[in-house]
């Protein structure tokens, strides 16, 4: 694992008995849902060994809870009460445990897994409902922060690289055009034997963008040190390596 000094300075390991570590790397990927990001995040903490943060799964919990709570319904017009979607994030133990089995992280609220449960768009459409909360943004911090504590990371979300973790090494912003990204997601469901509707998709996307792209707390937008990155005609594998390259560019070391 490479360990960087404050001013991004990368260590040996002789040197680390030396000088104290001040921090671990940071890799931020931030971008639209459907973009790419969960496969390049993947694939960029399985090389380089880092812990992967999937920011949106935080959201996504919240926002599950906040619908079985009755707190909010899929009618994105209504008014949401934020101080009861606020103390209901407050009372959830929320964790992230290694899975040494599979290789990813497990989250696990108040001691059981979530499974696949959050991964559906309607969840994804609750998430970006109570994620506008600057209270409820603020709650689900420093946890996301303390992820860098332990070990390199690689983080996917919106607003990674501006304000979860503003002095990343490395930022990326993916992006994709609207109509590639529910292209995308309709060929998924086909392929899992649902089916699927382009238009109606298109308009789930394009709404959500608009929440989180326009939302006056931390809204989905590159930093300013940010590659900016349109994967619309790129397959997975190019822009994995465009990013890793990037990182490469930025100091950051891989075995392979
Ligand atoms: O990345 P995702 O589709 O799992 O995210 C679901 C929603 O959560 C997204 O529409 C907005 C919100 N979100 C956020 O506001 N900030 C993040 N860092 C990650 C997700």
């Amino acid at each position: 694992m490479t360990v960087s000094t404050a001013d991004n300075t990368p260590l040996s390991s002789d040197d680390t008995s030396q000088v104290k570590p001040l921090r671990y790397p940071v890799i931020c990927i931030d971008g639209p849902s459907g973009a790419g990001k969960g496969t390049v995040t993947w694939r960029l903490a399985q090389a380089l060994d880092y812990q992967l943060l999937d920011s949106g799964a935080l959201y996504r919990i919240v926002g599950l809870k906040a619908f079985e709570a009755g707190l909010i319904t899929a009618d994105t017009n209504q008014t949401i009460d934020e101080t009861a979607v606020l103390a209901l994030t407050q009372s959830l133990e929320i964790a992230f445990v290694p899975n040494n089995k599979s290789g990813r992280v497990d989250i696990l609220v108040n001691g059981e897994a979530v499974g696949e449960q959050v991964r559906n768009e309607t969840v994804g459409g609750y998430a970006s409902q109570i994620a506008v909360f600057p209270t409820v943004r603020q709650a689900l911090l420093k946890l996301q922060q303390d992820m860098a504590t332990r070990s390199g990371l690689v983080a996917d979300g919106r607003d990674m690289g501006t304000v979860v973790f503003p002095d990343a090494d490395v930022k990326v912003y993916l992006t994709a055009s609207a109509e590639a990204r529910a292209e995308r997601r309709v060929t998924q469901l086909l392929n899992a034997g649902q089916t699927a509707d382009f238009e109606a998709i298109l308009t789930t996307i394009k709404a959500r963008d608009e929440r989180d792209e326009n939302r006056t707390t931390a809204p989905s937008k590159p930093a300013e040190d940010a590659l900016l990155l349109d994967s619309s005609t790129l397959d997975a594998n190019t822009v994995y390596e465009q990013v890793k390259k990037h990182c490469q560019d930025q100091g950051i070391c891989f075995n392979s």
